[in-house]
Order: C-alpha cells, then sequence, then structure tokens
C-alpha cells in the first residue's frame, strides 16, 4: 500500500452578518478609513453581535457548513480539534461541546491554542494523527469571536480584529497530495508584546484586573510587526528551499491575514506575483485561528489538484510558520 499522506478534503466558513467598517470605527476612536487602510489593508471586519454566543457559535456554523457541502454523515467523524484563542470558557472544551452540537457524536475533540498560529499548528496535528493510521476523519476548525476580548476604546487593537470561522476536513490520501512539509516556530519571549494580560492562572479575574481593563487583548504593534515581517517571510523561505520549491512550483500562498504589509514583504521574499497571493483581510480583518480557513473557503475554486499551496502564520507566543501542501480535489 502506498503512504498514507493527510489531504484537506472539504472546507466550510462563517463569518456573522454585522459589518464593522472603517466608517464606523471613526465614530469609536481618533482613526480615520485612510489611515487603516493604508497601514492594514483592512475595509471591514464582521462581528458577532449576540451576547449569548460564544466562539462555539461561529464554530459550529462553519462545521455545518463544511458538512452540508461535501455530504458527510458528521458521526463518521473521529475527532475534532478546535483551533482557538477565545474558547466559549476556560477548563470545559469548546471542542467537545461544537461535536456534541454537531451530531459527531463519535468522535472526541479538544481545543489547541497558540494565538494567530493555533489553525497552522492544528494542521501539523491533525495531518500526524491521518498520517499513523489511527484515525481517517478529523475536523480541523478555526473560529474566534475576537471581538470578546478587544477593547473598542483602543484604537490601536479594535481596527485589526474580527471575528469569524473556518473549518477543513482531514483524510487519508494514498496519491501524495496533501501536507508535504511543514516549519513550526515558537518563541515564549514574544509573550509580552501580544496578550490579555488577565483572566488566566497567572492573574486570575479580579475586581481590581477588571478595574485595571485587563481583560483585554493588548499589543505592541511595532514589536509584533517587525517580528511578523522577518519570521514569516524565514519560514515561508526555509521550507521552499528545503523541498526545492522556486516561485513557479508555487500556485498559491495561503497567508494568516494580520496586515496587508506583513503579508506583502512575505510574498516579496518568496519572489511571488501578486496574482498568487490571496487575501481577504480587506472583508474580514484579522480573524485570528479563523483566517487561513477563510481564505480557503472563500478561494476553494481556484485550487486544482495537485496545486501547490504554502501556508504561513505569524500571532502572539510568538508562534510562527508554514506549511507546504499539496492540494487534493477540484471544486465541483
Ligand atoms: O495576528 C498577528 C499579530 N498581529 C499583527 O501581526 C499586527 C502587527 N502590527 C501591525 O499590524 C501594525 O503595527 C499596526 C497596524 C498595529 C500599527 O501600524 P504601524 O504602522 O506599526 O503604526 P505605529 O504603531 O507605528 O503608529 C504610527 C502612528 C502613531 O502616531 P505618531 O506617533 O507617528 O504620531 C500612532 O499613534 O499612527 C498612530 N496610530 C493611529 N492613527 C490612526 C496608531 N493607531 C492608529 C489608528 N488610527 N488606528
Amino acid at each position: 500500500m502506498n503512504k498514507i499522506t493527510a489531504a484537506i478534503t472539504a472546507v466550510g466558513t462563517y463569518v456573522p452578518d454585522y459589518v464593522l467598517t472603517n466608517k464606523i470605527l471613526e465614530t469609536l476612536v481618533d482613526t480615520n478609513d485612510e489611515w487603516i487602510t493604508s497601514r492594514t489593508g483592512i475595509k471591514e471586519r464582521r462581528i458577532l453581535k449576540d451576547d449569548t454566543k460564544g466562539t462555539s457559535y461561529l464554530a459550529i456554523k462553519a462545521a455545518q457548513d463544511l458538512i452540508a457541502k461535501a455530504n458527510i454523515d458528521p458521526i463518521e467523524i473521529d475527532l475534532i480539534i478546535m483551533a482557538t484563542a477565545t474558547p466559549d470558557m476556560l477548563v470545559a472544551s469548546t471542542g467537545a461541546y461544537v461535536a456534541t452540537e454537531i451530531g459527531a457524536t463519535n468522535a472526541f475533540a479538544y481545543d489547541l491554542q497558540s494565538a494567530c498560529s493555533s489553525f497552522l499548528f492544528g494542521m501539523s496535528t491533525a495531518a500526524a494523527y491521518i498520517e499513523s493510521g489511527r484515525y481517517k476523519k478529523i475536523l480541523l476548525i478555526g473560529a474566534d469571536k475576537m471581538s470578546s476580548i478587544v477593547d473598542y476604546t483602543d484604537r490601536t487593537t479594535c481596527i485589526i480584529f474580527g471575528d469569524g470561522a473556518g473549518a477543513a476536513l482531514f483524510e487519508p490520501n494514498y496519491e501524495g497530495l496533501g501536507l508535504q512539509d511543514e516549519f513550526l516556530k515558537t518563541d515564549g519571549e514574544g509573550r509580552n508584546f501580544l496578550k490579555m494580560n488577565a483572566g488566566g492562572s497567572l492573574l486570575p479575574a479580579s475586581e481590581q484586573t477588571v478595574a485595571n481593563n485587563q481583560h483585554n487583548i493588548i499589543q505592541d504593534g511595532k514589536t509584533v510587526f517587525k517580528h511578523a515581517v522577518t519570521y514569516m517571510a524565514d519560514a515561508c523561505e526555509q521550507i521552499m528551499k528545503r523541498n526545492n520549491l522556486t516561485n513557479e512550483d508555487v500556485a498559491w500562498l495561503i497567508p494568516h491575514q494580520a496586515n496587508k504589509r506583513i503579508v506583502d514583504a512575505t510574498a516579496n521574499r518568496m519572489n511571488l506575483e501578486d496574482s498568487k497571493v490571496l487575501m481577504n483581510i480587506e472583508r474580514y480583518g484579522n480573524t485570528t485561528s479563523a483566517t487561513l480557513p477563510l481564505v480557503l473557503g472563500d478561494f476553494e475554486h481556484l485550487f486544482k489538484k495537485g496545486d501547490t499551496l504554502i501556508f504561513a502564520a505569524f500571532g502572539g507566543g510568538f508562534s510562527w510558520g508554514s506549511i507546504y501542501l499539496k492540494w487534493a480535489y477540484n471544486k465541483k
């Protein structure tokens, strides 16, 4: 029997209806459409306005979209990996709840957290299980309700983030398609530059932490930007070099959507023409764990069986990397 590789065989997405435009942000903080567009590439983001719903709501919708499109029976799913930085709650896994709600009653599920790299790292985990032969259908969901941890009086963060979800199904492939190689990295020295200070075991929630506004995401944008530009490009260069890939060989770059300028720098280093660089940041902003699957969903119709895709991400932690994957199907 041929070697088992782990292929993506279906994708699904969901974004909430409410559109938070740059114009609306101009009424909330001291900013303007021109600044946001030129510095980030973002025009609008989607926000889940319902206070009674958490990240699981977004994840369930994306999973259901995939299940309907791929026409699969959820009881066939073996494992659900829930990539998220904004779980519904601490302790009880959001993935477990999502699995039950979508009827994946034979699956076990858990959450995987590495900020904006959660989905990228989840691809590695899903692929390793498939390659081992242990499981046959793994649903990797990336979802974040970033609006639950964004301070809408802080112009350095509220212009960037949005809510959304995407899902990818991983299955065994016997033609050598799917995940080929990965280059994944972390550096804990970076954790102070992009974080939420309170609510974890280090600084549990208290009256003081609420009074000090420590339950929102904060970042040192310049430092994060500097590292993101260097490391995301490095990771892509590494993965191309060690797999002898030229810019001609790469069909598509699937980059984390944090800032258009970071993506441009990465594409430059890869010597990749603009038409191969897939972006939807202008419509969704940075949806953290959902950016990569949202790009897959939006551009799935362009991918041909055998196409070389390079995924890349950079996020809090710091965490970053790239993955080389051969696409496994033509969209019907
Ligand atoms: O998902 C992974 C993690 N996140 C990222 O990858 C994000 C990385 N960082 C960035 O994308 C960028 O650093 C930002 C978009 C956050 C900021 O862009 P920047 O070009 O690095 O701006 P800056 O922080 O250097 O600020 C430039 C100026 C400052 O004014 P002065 O000091 O030059 O007078 C800021 O006060 O722009 C000002 N500024 C704003 N002006 C209008 C900062 N935020 C805003 C704003 N609107 N929203």
